[in-house]
């Protein structure tokens, strides 16, 4: 199983996400393969904004070793779920898919929570300290969703 987190600049919300991710399938011994990508190629090489590293690291999650990538193609033929924080994401995802198979692995990750009233993971890039709180909140309930789906296959 390969999962992809997928933002726009890959420095705050995916690697939050994949950080989350990689930890939770780490404790309980999961043979699951965690990686994070941007749409855009705006930061491309860099580590994760430093209020997003911060916030994880005050959880007991290490995601400053991340480097941005952008999204490609071929990551439909590599990964089986592909998350996207948000609709912009999703349509610049699934703009590049070439068929309907790559199209049914792109989801927007909020989706996976019950009663959920939000559906996108906000952007936290211009805003306060209190963004990134909240974006950690909502990725370490999806990411528990994900886990929790994947030790009942
Ligand atoms: P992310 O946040 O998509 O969660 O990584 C952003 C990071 C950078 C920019 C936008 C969003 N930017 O415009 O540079």
């Amino acid at each position: 199983m390969k999962i992809l987190m997928v933002c726009l600049g890959n420095i705050c919300r995916s690697p939050m996400a994949d950080g989350l991710m990689r930890k939770k399938v780490q404790e309980h011994k999961l043979d699951v393969y965690v990686d994070s990508a941007g749409t855009a190629n705006y930061h491309v090489g860099g580590a994760p904004d430093a209020r997003m590293t911060e916030t994880a690291k005050r959880k007991g999650i290490d995601i400053s070793g991340l480097q941005a990538r952008q999204f490609a193609v071929a990551d439909f033929d590599t990964f089986d779920l592909i998350y996207v924080m948000d609709h912009s994401n999703y349509d610049n995802v699934v703009r590049i898919a070439r068929n309907e198979a790559d199209r049914n692995k792109v989801q927007l990750i909020l989706e996976l929570l019950p009663n959920q009233m939000e559906i996108e993971v906000p952007d936290p890039y211009y805003g306060g300290q209190d963004g990134f709180e909240h974006v950690f909140d909502l990725l370490d309930k999806s990411t528990d969703i994900i886990l929790n789906n994947l030790s009942h296959e």
